[in-house]
């Protein structure tokens, strides 16, 4: 039997909560899913999505897959199942990334339980794939990104392209989300460049 291991995704308190929330429906309807928001990550969940509570995002990303694959945890809980090396996942997204979080992950300091899963997922040499988002970048913002490249993470910002001409914020947003999927190894069929579209 071939077991499907949890994806660890986080929310944290940059802008781009949509993003978030479409990412968790192309999740939850593919497979297991341990999620951790952090205090801003709701902040922002609720000034961009209208999202309040727990219950509002299970509505918004479709209860049944929701209740099927979806397992959250207090992201005050330095102890739950994401904090332990010999826990084994697939690895770990974090959509958006905060330049606070950032920070936090280059640093080692483990303060909270997204940055101790993060620091787990790199030390046991697994994916993390953070999506980042500020404009502009300070000489410690960049510095910060390349050490977590440098130690395996891939470095995703949320900046849409346009070469699928977008009529919709729905269609930029489902193109950085395709990206993730892709670096996560989930299949999807979000709009990506195509040889046809030149000719
Ligand atoms: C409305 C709002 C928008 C924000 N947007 C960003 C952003 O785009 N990028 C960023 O790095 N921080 C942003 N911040 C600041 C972070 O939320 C803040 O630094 C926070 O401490 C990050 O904590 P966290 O990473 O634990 O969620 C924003 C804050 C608010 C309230």
């Amino acid at each position: 039997m071939t077991e499907t291991l949890p994806l660890v995704v986080a929310i944290t308190g940059a802008s781009g909560a949509p993003y978030a929330v479409r990412l968790l429906q192309s999740l939850a309807a593919a497979q297991p899913t341990w999620l951790i928001v952090s205090d801003h990550g709701w902040r922002l969940l609720q000034t961009e999505s209208g999202i309040e509570a727990l219950a509002q995002l299970r509505a918004q990303v479709g209860s049944a897959a929701w209740d099927a694959h979806v397992r959250t945890f207090d992201d005050k809980d330095r102890g739950a199942l994401p904090a332990s090396g010999s826990v084994q996942t697939k690895g770990m997204v974090i959509c958006p990334c905060s330049m606070g979080t950032v920070a936090a992950i280059a640093m080692g300091t483990s303060r909270s339980l997204v940055e101790r899963a993060a620091d787990v997922v790199l030390k046991e040499r697994r994916r993390l794939v953070v999506v980042p988002r500020e404009t502009p970048y300070s000489d410690i913002h960049l510095e910060n990104m390349l050490r977590l490249t440098r130690a395996g993470a891939i470095v995703l910002p949320a900046s849409p392209g346009f070469y699928h001409r977008p009529k919709s914020i729905e269609e930029l947003v489902d193109f950085v989300v395709g990206r993730i999927l892709d670096h996560v190894g989930v299949k999807n069929d979000m709009p990506r460049w195509s040889d046809s579209e030149s000719a």
